[in-house]
């Protein structure tokens, strides 16, 4: 039997409550040993709710201050879920001190801090993983199948629609939403998850990048509600990226579709989570409709049900010393596309 991998989570916020359930998900193989917030009394309610999902008295630390939780405490992992604009210091601290991280996207708000994560991690022989945890989504991992499989064929196109409603109570919750240095607008914080689907089902490094950005509606916020961008793929296919947090007066779609010579896929949902319209000229009767019937599935709100798989993968990639599913040169692909578009 393997030892249990000690977990420490810094940054108790909104997220937090999924990775403390990716946890109690994975309580064979892990436990929560510290929460750390500069609130405190957040991180006491983390302790507080993990203790009360795995049913058992264990020993969890409170700290305020994550230097000296790092010190203090004997921690294999941090799941970090602080403000965006903290990941890459925090992160970069761990790793220094050889201790594996999985961090929430943005993995970082610059290249160059991704890249850095990405290298420590490497060069300590460390496991980086970031949260996409929509890759783990059925019908996602399903068309990624499909796509390994060669039943597109030639892969023409694809798109990635996020059309939701943000409100002025929704960017007042905290003072870093919509920022430029701890958050990024609707392209870095609500778009990131489905353009790292759409880049990872059309593949390869973008040659070509055009966008249009605009902040319509949301003037006490410093980056975009509103991002277009094009994308050439060095394959040569084209990725179209609509995200925005203008759309009245709720959230209306969050869509991935893929356009092939053989195949359409179109995945939607509350958070591309349902398969919408699968076909393939080497379908055979009923295929769509035993797709949906097997993949579809309900889930509580746009978080998902991803952060228990995306957990579990970690610790066996850390048993097994390998990359995890979702690891930091993973994570980067889709900040590289924003921060070009934030270019225009
Ligand atoms: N994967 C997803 O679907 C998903 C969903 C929502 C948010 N997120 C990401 O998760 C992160 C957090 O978002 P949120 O909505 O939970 O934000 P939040 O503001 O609710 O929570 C952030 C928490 O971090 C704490 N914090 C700040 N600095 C700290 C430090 N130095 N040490 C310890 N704690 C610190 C804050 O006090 C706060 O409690 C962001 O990067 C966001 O983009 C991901």
């Amino acid at each position: 039997m393997m030892k249990k991998l000690k977990i420490a989570l810094i940054g108790c916020g909104r997220i937090s409550y999924k990775h403390v359930q990716g946890i109690i998900d994975n309580k064979d193989e892990c436990q929560l040993v510290a929460t750390c917030d500069v609130v405190l009394d957040n991180a006491v309610k983390k302790k507080e709710e993990y203790l009360k999902g795995i049913g058992q008295d264990e020993q969890v630390t409170v700290y305020e201050d994550y230097k000296q939780m790092l010190t203090e405490e004997d921690i294999d992992v941090i799941a970090l879920a602080t403000e965006s604009g903290y990941h890459e210091d925090i992160a970069v601290y761990a790793l220094e001190r050889d201790i594996h991280v999985i961090v929430e996207k943005p993995m970082a708000m610059t290249v160059e801090g991704a890249q850095k994560m990405i290298d420590v991690a490497n060069e300590r022989g460390l496991k980086l993983a970031v949260c996409h945890q929509n890759r783990f989504n059925p019908p996602i991992q399903a068309l990624r199948q499909a796509i390994e499989e060669g039943r597109f064929g030639r892969i023409y196109a694809g798109n990635a629609r996020i059309l939701w409603n943000r409100n002025e109570n929704y960017y007042k919750q905290a003072p870093w939403r919509g920022t430029r240095a701890l958050d990024g607008g609707c392209l870095m914080n609500q778009c990131i998850h489905n353009i790292d689907l759409l880049q990872w089902m059309l593949g390869g490094q973008p040659v070509k990048i055009n966008a249009m950005l605009d902040n319509f509606d949301h003037p006490y916020i410093e980056m975009e509600d509103y991002g277009s961008i094009q994308v050439r793929f060095a394959n040569g296919a084209i990725g179209n990226i609509e995200g925005t947090t203008v759309v009245y007066p709720t959230n209306l779609e969050e869509t991935l579709t893929i356009i092939g010579e053989k195949g359409t896929v179109k995945i939607g949902g509350l958070a591309v989570n349902e398969l919408e319209f699968w076909r393939f000229d080497d379908n055979y009767q009923n295929e769509e409709s035993m797709m949906k019937s097997e993949l579809n599935g309900d889930i509580d709100n746009v978080y998902g049900n991803g952060h228990t798989p995306l957990f579990k993968d970690f610790i066996d990639a850390i048993h097994n010393d390998r990359k995890p599913y979702i690891s930091g040169e993973d994570g980067i692909e889709a900040v590289k596309i924003i921060l070009e578009a934030y270019k225009e």
